[in-house]
């Protein structure tokens, strides 16, 4: 078996290392290629996502990723930011469906931004949408007749594109409560309602799941009024991004949350996948060992669960986790005053 390391910039390569202390601690037959990534590749090769970090990526059976995201880059062409690192390795790899969950963790309750018996019943699973909408349709700036300047960002969904994902969802709705909540603007945007009319078609093939629809404004809303309501939300590139950032500080810190961006690509030992905290590079943090890797230990669990069949595995990380967070090793963003090798440590010893 053989997985990409992408550490990409800030606080990724101190998370990583973290990430991948707990993979050796495991001792399995893993091979792994280190690249560069982001603002780090852009750097040494003038591009952020090179040639041959795409060419290790795609010859992997799964990709560890940090965080991409550097200040010293903002002022460059769209193209050449590290963002577009993360969004070419989306789209170049067909990974569509990406996964987010986010449950509270035992001990954690009061950590939470809402009251402890609020947060206590988070436990759902955001199926967000990757590679279309906004974030992929045609854009740039015009100028308009009246001689402004105007930016634009062409927001669209195909049939296909959505009825994949919907397929996604549903599944995993299935192996949860079975009850799925479809997210969009239907009463505002034409993209949404071709989403709603899709994921309604969609919905027939899964009469054992039960369809809900919501709004994205009342979503956010919900999501912090009884986020115990939801189980599986799936819903758009933007309205995803959005929401699963809120979705974390509900669960107490972004330093938490994992994610898998999968496509239907099968390989030898599972489904292609690559595995990144939600949260970013977070520049001002970088290099001071203060950086949560909580996210990206468990981000190495999913990995191993979903690209490499390796569910035992993910289960000891995934309890070691749990039981280092109810022993209160907490980092910064929980209040607490562990450093990022510490809490790697903790997780470590309960391994
Ligand atoms: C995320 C991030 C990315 C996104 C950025 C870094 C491009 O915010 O994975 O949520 O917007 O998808
Ligand atoms: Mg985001």
């Amino acid at each position: 078996m053989k997985i990409a390391v992408l550490p990409g910039d800030g606080i990724g390569p101190e998370v990583t290392r973290e990430a991948l202390r707990v993979l050796d601690a495991l001792d399995l037959p893993i091979e792994r290629a280190e690249a560069l990534v982001g603002g780090a590749a852009y750097h040494v090769t003038g591009h952020p996502l090179p040639p041959e970090t795409l060419a290790i990526a795609e010859s992997s059976d799964g990709i560890l990723f940090g965080a991409v995201g550097d200040p010293t880059c903002d002022a460059l062409e769209r193209h050449l930011r590290p963002e577009q690192a993360i969004l070419g390795l989306r789209k170049a790899l067909t990974l569509f469906a990406n996964l987010r969950p986010a449950k509270v963790f035992a001990g954690l309750e009061s950590h939470s931004a809402l009251r402890p018996e609020v947060a206590s019943a988070i436990n759902l699973l955001i199926v967000r949408e990757l590679n279309g909408d906004v974030y992929f349709g045609e854009k740039g700036f015009r100028t308009t007749p009246s001689g402004e300047r105007e930016g634009y960002d062409i927001m669209s969904y195909s049939e296909s594109e959505v009825r994949r994902i919907a397929q996604i969802a549903f599944r995993a709705a299935q192996g949860r409560s079975g009850r799925l909540c479809s997210v969009d603007k239907a009463n505002v945007l034409e993209t949404s309602q071709l989403w709603r009319d899709v994921v309604i078609e969609v919905s027939a093939e899964y009469p054992d799941v039960t369809l809900e629809h919501m709004y994205v404004d009342n979503a956010a809303m919900q999501l912090v009024k009884s986020p115990g309501q939801f189980d599986v939300i799936v819903t758009g590139n933007l309205f995803g991004d959005i929401l699963s950032d809120q979705a974390s500080m509900c669960v107490g810190s972004i330093g938490l949350l994992a994610s898998a961006s999968l496509g239907a690509r099968q390989t030898e030992y599972g489904t292609f996948g690559l595995y990144e905290p939600i949260h970013g590079s977070a520049p001002d943090i970088a290099g001071k060992g203060l950086a949560n890797p909580i996210a990206t230990i468990l981000s190495l669990a999913m990995l191993l669960r979903h690209s490499l069949s390796l569910v035992a595995a993910a289960e000891r990380i995934e309890a070691a986790v749990a039981r280092s967070l109810a022993d209160g090793v907490l980092g910064r963003d929980l209040g607490g005053n562990a450093g990022t090798t510490e809490i790697g440590d903790a997780v470590l010893a309960r391994l």
